[in-house]
């Protein structure tokens, strides 16, 4: 056996806190240690300058999260270790929601399952359900308190319950984990606010204008509408505290490993509820470092290394999902490059997929979106992609201008077009969407709107059989990328949106509520109505899902190629797997389009298309013409299918 890299006085450590467990427990633990130290040492040492007192201290955290883990949940731990890709495989299937627009509260939403089980969920996002400040709370993303639950919703016995529940029934809770910032009525900032200065050292905050002057020439805004600037003057601590979001969003300071270890044991503390997928918000925006624009600092990777090693010492099935909506280049180092390989969040937003959804859609060309999505690099083998149409916050259109230029468009004109487009002001555009947080200064108008509304059965019904199809379709490219595909609550009603999205004051100067619609029984109810578009679209993306889920070449393992040399209107994605080849093909344009049948059998021999069943054959020129908005899954026609007998 070679020595273990584990300094004696941790093992001591350990043996101390653990001593009371059964000796299997402690021979667990201390082969997880064994393991994940390595990680957890170097990532301390990379951001704090006492690694050896930081890595202890995070190690007793985690044994102290082990030694108080339920039974259950260690025997959880035990299945994921013997399925480490029990995430990436193709019957994953993830929902979001708003558990009170959902179920009212958290036991509401345990008796609502089945509108779940029956679209093939396995992963369910609630939204932010941890005590909020009160009144206007950002959706939530400003908690109050970690370790309780938002009073409506119900208890933290509830939360256990319904974790408990969903596990019973192979559903997996993810629920936010908000690291940037906490409400300025959190305990922290409140004893800040009274002076303690152990306190006011967890967050940012300066006696002038002069730090955050500096700062503030490289810093762009989130909220340039509701919340201008990145600091905020407080008279209780009589100073500026740094507030990337909302005045009431208080930025903790990273840069304080107290801050690292209480979020350590608030992770231990959700982690033994049952939840097992943390989402960690806005994490691209962790360090501050002057000159930049205080987004995806390498600190950040390595704080991320430093919280999972902690968790996975204690809780190897929880997986940690990074929010960073972010440009296409910045987005990979969130699954882990370099020296962070395989070490940091285990799924992430593929913000450039969703982003070049939408932009295919408006300008029935592909081009940008093979140039951008195939420049990518591939993805690490440890983790994949949440992949999404839209989700509950607003769509910026984070193209890059190098990529934009590569396909002979001008960034600018692009964004420009692509807003245009989805607020329905362009001449043709079946779209309603609203305008989010126009920055004047940069042009930038981001995008709000459910995918119905964007894709033409808004309100007004611009589009409605168009929309169908642009649904599905953008659904089935989510589907066939390869990663968590996550289906966002009201899209699979295809809800136009909430008309009264801006009655309640705390909401009235934020439109992201457009696209939060309730659910209700009467929407579920409707799914079962012949006809209705509740229906139309639940039923299609059900039969998505499922299909998806018998297709192993859409485990995240096989890599995802794109096809070159299409027609414009078309994108083909390829994914190779030993067990066949399966050929994506979309064709984003309300028009009939060829595709080579040659280029077809060159990727699988004797086609088969198993999403809408289409029979594929060649016309006699060699075509194969793709309707509008069709989306074809091309496998040999002998593949058996998961879901075959
Ligand atoms: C994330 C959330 C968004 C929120 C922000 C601040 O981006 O998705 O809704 O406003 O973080 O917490």
């Amino acid at each position: 056996m070679p020595r273990s890299a584990v300094p004696d006085a941790i093992t001591d450590l350990v043996d101390a806190a653990l001593a009371d467990l059964p000796q299997h427990r402690r021979d667990a633990f201390a082969l997880r240690l064994e393991r994940w130290w390595p990680d957890l040492h170097d990532a301390v040492a990379a951001v704090y300058p006492s690694p050896d007192d930081v890595a202890a201290r995070l190690v007793t955290t985690a044994a102290a999260g082990f030694a108080a883990r339920p039974a259950e949940l260690h025997a959880l731990d035990d299945r994921r270790l013997l399925n480490p890709d029990w995430f990436r495989r193709p019957d994953m299937v993830g929902y979001a929601c708003y558990a009170d627009r959902y179920g009212g509260t958290l036991a509401g939403v345990g008796e609502r399952l089945d509108h779940l089980t029956d679209l093939g969920v396995t992963y369910l996002h609630l939204m932010p359900l941890l005590d909020p400040r009160p009144g206007d709370n950002d959706g939530g993303y400003a908690v109050r308190n970690y370790r309780a639950v938002r009073e409506d919703l119900g208890t933290i016995d509830d939360l256990r319950d319904l974790a408990t529940d969903l596990r019973s029934r192979g559903i997996s809770l993810v629920v936010d984990l908000v690291l940037n910032h906490v409400a300025r009525e959190h305990e922290w900032a409140e004893r800040a606010r009274t002076g303690e200065a152990a306190y006011r050292d967890y967050f940012l905050i300066h006696p002038d204008r002069e730090t955050p002057d500096a700062y503030e020439r490289t810093l762009p805004e989130v909220f340039p509408d509701f919340a201008p600037g990145n600091f905020t003057f407080d008279d209780d601590v009589n100073g500026w505290v740094w507030t990337t979001f909302n005045a009431w969003q208080w930025d903790l300071n990273w840069a304080n490993p107290a801050v690292l270890v209480e979020f350590a044991e608030i992770v231990m503390y959700l982690a033994n509820l049952g939840v097992e997928v943390l989402r960690l918000d806005a994490i691209a925006f962790l360090w501050k470092r002057l000159g930049t624009d205080c987004q995806n600092q390498p600190e950040v990777h390595a704080i991320t290394q430093a919280l999972r090693a902690t968790a996975r010492m204690a809780a190897p099935a929880v997986l940690f999902k990074a929010e960073a909506i972010v440009g296409p280049r910045e987005l990979l180092p969130y699954l882990g490059q370099g020296r962070h390989t395989g070490r940091v969040s285990d799924v992430a937003y593929h913000n450039s997929l969703m982003v070049q959804i939408w932009s295919m859609l408006a300008s029935g060309s592909t081009r940008l979106a093979e140039h951008a999505l195939g420049a990518l690099p591939p993805t690490p083998s440890s983790g994949t992609w949440v992949t999404y149409v839209r989700c509950h916050d607003d769509i910026g259109w984070a193209i890059d201008d190098g990529d934009a230029a590569a396909v002979g468009l001008s960034g600018d004109g692009h964004r420009r077009f692509l807003s245009d487009w989805y607020t329905g002001d362009f001449p043709g555009s079946p779209a309603e969407g609203l305008v989010f947080q126009h920055n004047p200064d940069t042009g930038d108008r981001r995008i709000s709107g459910t995918t119905a509304a964007l894709t033409g059965l808004g309100p007004s019904r611009r589009d409605p059989d168009g929309a169908f199809a642009r649904l599905f379709l953008a659904h089935a490219l989510t589907a066939v990328w390869g990663g968590i595909p996550v289906i966002w609550s009201g899209d699979e009603i295809a809800s136009p949106g909430d008309p009264a999205w801006a009655d309640d004051p705390a909401h009235a100067a934020d439109n992201r509520w457009v696209h939060r619609p309730a659910v209700t029984d009467a929407d579920r109810a409707a799914c079962r109505e012949p006809g209705s578009d509740a229906q139309r679209a639940y039923d299609g993306l059900a039969h998505i899902m499922r299909t998806r889920a018998g297709l192993p070449m859409l485990h995240a393992e096989a890599p995802v190629d794109l096809v070159p040399g299409l027609d414009d209107g078309v994108l083909g994605v390829l994914r190779r797997h030993p067990s066949g080849t399966l050929l994506g093909l979309v064709n984003v344009t309300g028009e009939h389009r060829p595709v080579p049948y040659d280029v077809i059998t060159r990727h699988v021999a004797d086609p088969r298309e198993v999403l809408s069943h289409h029979v594929i054959g060649p016309d006699d020129a060699g075509l194969s013409w793709m309707p509008p908005y069709a989306a074809w899954w091309i496998t040999e026609s002998q593949t058996r299918l998961f879901t075959e007998s």
